[in-house]
């Protein structure tokens, strides 16, 4: 595998966005909806860098075995708590066709939230077949399937403390 962003530049990119998001959000207390699983890592160092009221909440989907979507996109798990009324901000991994956060934008605006805002580490533009996009991205990349830092294979790689390219003939997997 191949380093494409290392956990310094990571660590580097998020203490930007975590001040970003906050001035864009106002002084409100923020609900950061935390997508399983491949969100948890960067959610956990993200909201260490929004100054203020933020609050935990984690949905669970499924859209992927190895590395093809699915297309069908699953809630495994869903929110304990309401959103109606909550300044909203869901915090994804990466989009790349985008079917999963349309799917999930649907979803969560149906309960009416007061805000529906979107981060993602990273973006796929290139990969897109429906009109979504995040408010917030760390980083734009090409069309690589990656590895590491929340994102996996088969569950696979996501205690990598960077973001690196999948290269099955050098990993032999
Ligand atoms: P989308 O529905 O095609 O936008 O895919 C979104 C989900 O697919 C992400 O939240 C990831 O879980 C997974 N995914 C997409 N691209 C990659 C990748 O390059 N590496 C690992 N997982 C990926």
């Amino acid at each position: 595998m191949r380093t494409m962003f290392s956990a310094d530049q990571i660590a580097t990119r998020i203490a930007e966005l975590g001040p970003q998001i906050r001035q864009s959000m106002g002084p409100v207390p923020i609900t950061a909806i935390v997508v399983l699983k491949g969100s948890v890592i960067f959610a956990s160092d993200l909201v260490r860098c929004i100054q203020g009221d933020v609050r935990l909440e984690f949905l669970g989907v499924s859209s992927y075995e190895g590395t093809e979507s699915t297309g069908h996109v699953r809630i495994t798990h869903d929110l304990k708590r309401s959103i109606a009324g909550k300044h909203c901000l869901v915090v994804e991994d990466i989009v790349d066709t985008g079917l999963t956060l349309h799917y999930l934008l649907a979803q969560l605006r149906a309960r009416d939230p007061a805000t529906l805002k979107v981060v993602s580490l990273l973006d796929k533009p290139s990969r897109r077949t429906v009109d979504v996009q995040a408010d917030f991205v760390g980083f734009t990349i090409e069309d690589e399937f990656v590895i590491g830092y929340g994102l996996d294979l088969d569950e696979r790689y996501r205690n990598l403390p960077e973001v690196a390219i999948y290269e099955p003939q050098i990993d032999g997997a």
